[in-house]
């Protein structure tokens, strides 16, 4: 399978702090990806780079089948060309339906006119009720977001995500404050997500890792630590020392 994101020597620095530390990752067209580490390890900001939230003191950003820089692209622009991010917090509409969110989301990705004089298609409506049914809310189109458990707020705000249709996906800390049932639910989400599209998931519960069944990258200060299974990163020593202190 063939790349389709390649970061390679980046480095940030805050104020002097290195909080990107010459990190390289690469992630294929289908992949599922787990990024764990300790608080502080530069996840979120590893994420904000890919984004063009935060732009690199040094190193490459390279995406898609053209191999084209991200680093010379706007917030939107990266957006546009396919990848999409889930913040830790949920940012649903709590006022309107299940439905409508999913809709709202289907006409962003239509563009500024399109907004103007959306009406959806019978196709559209299939395509929402499709998606609801791969994030566990087909039951739930017509209920206001704001009754929504938090879970199902998260399901929902990745199902607006995946609307759109991202080749990448990225997700940070899904599982804080879930139910374990809902937990559970959010690996099989993101493992059928990865089915179409890259999937790159930060998350600090290890049961969570572990039932996403996939390649793991460990951080720690803005560097790649180890990479691999689970069984694989968990058994290197100096993610043990990381993890358990000396
Ligand atoms: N905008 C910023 N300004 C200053 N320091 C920051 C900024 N963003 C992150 N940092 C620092 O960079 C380091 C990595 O942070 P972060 O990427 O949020 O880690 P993680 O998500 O792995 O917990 C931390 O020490 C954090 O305090
Ligand atoms: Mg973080």
């Amino acid at each position: 399978m063939s790349t389709l994101l390649e970061v390679s020597g980046v480095s940030v620095s805050f104020d002097g702090f290195k909080a990107i530390n010459n990190l390289s990752f690469q992630i294929a067209e289908r992949e599922l990806r787990a990024v764990i580490g300790p608080n502080g390890a530069g996840k979120t900001t590893f994420m904000d780079i890919i984004t063009g939230k935060t732009r690199p003191d040094e190193g490459r950003v390279i995406y898609g089948d053209k191999g084209a820089s991200l680093l010379k692209l706007s917030e939107s622009r990266i957006a546009q060309a396919g990848i999409g991010r889930k913040f830790q917090r949920p940012t649903v509409f709590e006022d309107q339906s299940v439905r409508d969110n999913l809709m709202i989301a289907l006409k962003k990705k239509r563009g500024p006119f399109a907004v103007l004089a959306f009406r959806p298609s019978a196709e559209d409506h299939a395509r929402v009720r499709e998606i609801a049914g791969e994030i566990g809310l087909n039951t739930a189109l017509a209920r206001k977001a704001g009754e929504l458990s938090h879970g199902q707020k998260q399901w929902l705000e990745i199902g607006m995500l995946l609307v759109q249709e991202p080749k990448l996906l990225l997700v940070d800390e899904p599982a804080a404050g879930m139910t374990p049932a809902e937990r559970q639910q959010t690996t099989d989400i993101l493992r059928e997500a990865a089915r179409t599209r890259a999937v790159v998931v930060v998350e600090h519960d290890m049961e969570f890792v572990r039932r996403l069944d996939c390649k793991v990258t460990v951080l720690h200060e803005g560097s790649v630590l180890a990479e691999g299974s689970l069984d694989h990163v968990t058994q290197n020593e100096k993610v043990i020392e990381v993890y358990l202190g000396r």
